[in-house]
């Protein structure tokens, strides 16, 4: 009988070690260490001396290019994160919280191309699938189920069915046979992405495999996953909101800074081409105190989005601050610089803000907006719904100019948006003639106070 060979893996980055320590030597993480069985049957080939071809080096001009053709999903939101389509015989990773919608995007991917594909499900029986595809109320062209968790079963079953793309729903639970540990240890994971990545690259079949995240939002398993696919999707939001946002967070084939949104609805997925027009959400006539609406980027997209405030007088001592989808230290910072620079007394107040649609902004150029709400709150003075601001805001309570500052302005014409503030910083380069919107520069935050209310 061959020996049981185990060695110790850290749950957090994936280190090895002989025996269990406390704390990993590479990433200083505690009580990470587990055993696992490790027992490979055979030694593979080692992949690049395939076939025993040696491999030459060749001036980068004389390698041929085949145009790389991509295949298009019917979603454009989908083909817009990946760069474009999807690529052949690349691999891509799509992780997300639990019940966010990775099976419902994957499934729908799944029943709406024109190509072959194989839904494989480790996580659902074939029933629960069809009940689901039911839901999407797509009719499947070529979509076949497999519920099967074995790689050696599933690339058998490939080789009968030949699919056109594969997806995998989750790479935590398969399980190869040449290692003997359990589904979702770090061993089987990196070794069945390995083997999905060989049959990926020699077949040009594109693959997609679902990941699972750990609690503090990590795709869970080790990191050298993320190394070894081509592109890793993140499907993020709030679950008790109806958006969800794609994003690439490593794509090989495109930019990372594309941006997929997503409404989830009662028959799945639905893509949002303008998302905009659903993130203002009071555009219902009568103008509110305490709202103001700002012009975001997130990553190429432009974005109008509301932020709300509210500031109250404080009904015990400590006053409370709290903020939803917005760092909650740089509002402290711009209560202070309001505080400093225009003389409001917002220490003995509640302030409590919030931007709408449930969405997290990291955009700097949301803070004029996030001030202006404040502002309209504290004094009860309405902006008009037809204005909206993007600029940063310093410490010294200067307003500081954004980047792609037309796109933002055009995005805001767009909509229908009659003012916008920006910085003068921003107003060099700037072709206005061709703008009907009005753009109001200022330079000091006591001035943006001025002008709105007087
Ligand atoms: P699911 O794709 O199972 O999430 P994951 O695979 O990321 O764990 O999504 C499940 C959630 O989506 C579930 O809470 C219900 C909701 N949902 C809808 O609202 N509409 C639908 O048509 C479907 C299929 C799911
Ligand atoms: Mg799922």
């Amino acid at each position: 009988m061959a020996k049981v060979k185990t060695t110790f893996f850290c749950q957090n980055c994936g280190a090895q070690a002989a025996k269990w320590v406390g704390k990993c030597n590479s990433c200083s993480e505690w009580n990470t260490f587990v055993e696992e069985v490790i027992q490979k049957e055979t030694k593979k080939a080692v992949l690049g001396s395939t076939n025993g071809r040696v491999k030459t080096p060749q001036k980068i001009a004389d390698v041929a290019v085949s145009a790389e053709k991509r295949i298009l999903t019917p979603d454009q939101e989908f083909n817009r994160v990946l760069g474009g389509g999807i690529v052949p015989g690349s691999i891509v990773l799509v992780g997300g919280e639990p019940g966010i919608g990775k099976s419902t995007l994957m499934l729908q991917l799944a029943i709406t191309s024109s190509k072959k594909v194989l839904y494989v499900s480790g996580e659902e029986s074939e029933q629960q699938i069809k009940m689901r595809a039911e839901r999407l109320s797509k009719t499947p062209a070529q979509c076949f189920i497999l519920t099967e968790t074995s790689t050696q079963n599933i690339f058998q079953q490939i080789k009968g069915l030949k699919p056109e793309l594969l997806i995998i729903d989750s790479i935590q639970t398969l399980h190869t046979a040449s290692i003997d540990s359990s589904p979702g240890s770090i061993s089987q994971i990196k070794e069945c992405t390995a083997e999905l990545l060989r049959f990926a690259k020699e077949t040009s079949t594109p693959v997609f495999l679902v990941g699972h995240i750990t609690k503090d939002g990590h795709i869970a398993g080790p990191k050298i996953l993320e190394h070894m696919v081509d592109t890793v999707l993140q499907f993020e939001g709030d679950r008790n909101h109806i958006y969800r946002l794609l994003r690439s967070t490593k794509n090989r084939f495109g930019s990372t800074n594309e941006l997929g949104i997503y409404e989830m609805q009662g028959s799945g997925l639905r893509e949002v081409e303008n998302p905009s027009e659903i993130l203002i959400s009071s555009n219902t006539g009568e103008p509110l105190s305490g709202i103001s609406i700002a012009a975001t980027m997130e990553g190429m997209r432009p974005m109008l989005i509301e932020t709300q405030a509210l500031v109250s007088t404080a009904a015990y001592g400590t006053p409370q601050r709290s903020a939803t989808g917005f760092d909650l230290r740089r509002m402290n910072m711009l209560l202070a610089v309001l505080e400093k620079r225009c003389g409001f007394k917002l220490g003995a107040k509640d302030v409590f803000l919030n931007i709408a649609g449930g969405l997290k902004v990291d955009d700097p150029a949301i803070d004029l907006a996030v001030v202006c709400s404040v502002l309209s709150s504290s004094e009860d003075i309405e902006i008009s719904a037809n204005t909206c601001f993007t600029a940063e805001v310093g410490l010294s309570g200067e307003i500081r100019p954004v980047n792609r500052i037309d796109q933002r302005i055009f995005e805001a014409e767009k909509l229908g948006f009659s003012t916008i503030f920006i910085s003068q910083n921003n107003l060099k380069g700037l072709n206005k003639s061709k703008l009907k919107i009005k753009i109001v520069a200022v330079k000091k935050i006591e001035e943006v106070f001025q002008r709105l209310f007087g």
